[in-house]
């Protein structure tokens, strides 16, 4: 394959170019911010007259929040959709109508979408409004694109990614954060560290993630669960939602975690 990169990090996207073109593809890396449109279209627009159509667009950056749900600040809110959520909507509105238009000019033409979401679209651990609300909110759309794509052709599909905790650089996203002069209060602090050990004792790798995820695209799979144990929360919730029952603790499998965080709220 020819593999186009983009990332708003100059040096990480050098060094993935660089260790692509090793193996002998063709590369085009662009820094841009998929929270805005705009670039995203620049990056269309290049990816289209140096390669033609992708067959193969993978919406993956993200950025992490945290703390309680009315201490998020606006412009963490405005950042954090438009990375998490509008990026993935910006990558569907400039690649997928190219996608359709060559799946109708050629039978042979097939292509694929992958949305990174998360299992923090499918549950709702406490200290990460945020957070949720945006892998939520690509959960939902990438579900009605999957209907929507199939009410046109069998030839585009989509998959939806859905980690648990994975060590990456996600819990070091302040590196990505407008300049500002707020310290992280209590609660982000208490989140941080809650993604910090969660990363440290998970057994998953994101070389783990991406070939699950490969396999789901060759299998034309929708869901990519890549922590089944995480799977519990998903049914105790649905379960919950069709009894009409107030949510059950997320940590309730996990003893002393929930205690922990009110010990730690109330303390100070
Ligand atoms: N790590 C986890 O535990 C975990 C779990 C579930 C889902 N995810 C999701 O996986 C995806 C990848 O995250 P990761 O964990 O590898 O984190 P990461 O920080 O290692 O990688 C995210 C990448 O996105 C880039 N990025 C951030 N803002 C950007 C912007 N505005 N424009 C372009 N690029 C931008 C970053 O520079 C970085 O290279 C994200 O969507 C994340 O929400 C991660």
């Amino acid at each position: 394959m020819s593999v186009v990169l983009s990332d708003i990090e100059a040096e990480p996207l050098a060094r993935a170019e660089a260790e692509i073109q090793t193996i002998g593809a063709s590369t085009l890396a662009m820094r841009i911010d998929v929270s805005r449109a705009e670039e995203v279209q620049a990056l269309e627009e290049a990816t289209f007259s140096r390669f033609g159509v992708p067959e193969l667009l993978v919406n993956n950056a993200g950025i992490a929040a945290g703390g309680l749900a009315w201490e998020n600040t606006p412009n963490e809110w405005h950042q954090v959709m438009g990375v998490n959520l509008h990026g993935v909507v910006n990558g569907v509105r400039s690649f997928v109508p190219h996608m359709l238009e060559a799946a109708k000019q050629s039978d042979d033409f097939e292509a694929h979408i992958v949305n990174v979401a998360s299992m923090a679209g499918l549950q709702c651990a406490p200290l990460m409004s945020l957070y949720n609300a945006t892998k939520f909110a690509v959960l939902g759309f990438t579900e009605t694109l999957y209907h929507d794509l199939a009410l046109l052709t069998d030839r585009v599909n989509v998959s939806v990614v859905c980690p648990g905790m994975v060590p990456t650089g996600i819990s070091r996203s302040e590196r990505h954060a407008p300049v500002t002069t707020l310290a992280p209060t209590a609660s982000q602090q208490l989140a941080r560290m809650m993604t910090d050990q969660g990363m440290a004792l998970s057994r998953v790798s994101a070389a783990d993630v991406a070939q699950q995820t490969m396999a789901a695209v060759m299998e034309s799979r929708f869901y990519v669960f890549t922590h089944p144990q995480d799977m519990h929360n998903v049914s105790v919730r649905a379960a919950d939602q069709l009894a009409g029952r107030n949510p059950t603790d997320p940590f309730e499998k996990m003893p002393g975690v929930t205690a922990y965080l009110k010990k730690s709220l109330n303390a100070g």
